[in-house]
């Protein structure tokens, strides 16, 4: 469930839009980090280590760890949790390391 009124949200309007996680559609606002947007749809998993064998997601929250790396239009390693939401139809993948 999303917040979407609160006073450190401020009152400016976000545009709503639909981006693509893995192919489902995703409800998202243009401006917020990408996975901001997943938590929204309750989607916990970027990636999925190739080492380890389990599936990771957000650590740091930061732009620190790389926990959070996902493919995003195509391009692998793109830390979602500081990339934003750019456009509608975004294609956002889990990335298998
Ligand atoms: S969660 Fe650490 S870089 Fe994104």
């Amino acid at each position: 469930m999303r917040i979407t009124e609160h006073r450190i949200l401020g009152d400016e309007k976000r545009e709503r839009v639909e981006i693509f996680v893995d192919g489902a559609p995703v409800e998202a606002y243009i401006g917020e980090p990408i996975l901001a947007a997943l938590v929204g749809a309750d989607i916990n998993a970027c990636r999925v280590s190739a080492k380890l064998r389990e599936k990771r997601g957000c650590y740091c929250g930061i732009g620190r760890c790389g926990e959070c790396r996902m493919v995003v239009d195509g391009e692998r390693d793109v830390r979602t949790c500081t990339a934003l939401v750019e456009r509608a139809g975004q294609r956002i993948e889990t990335q298998w390391d």
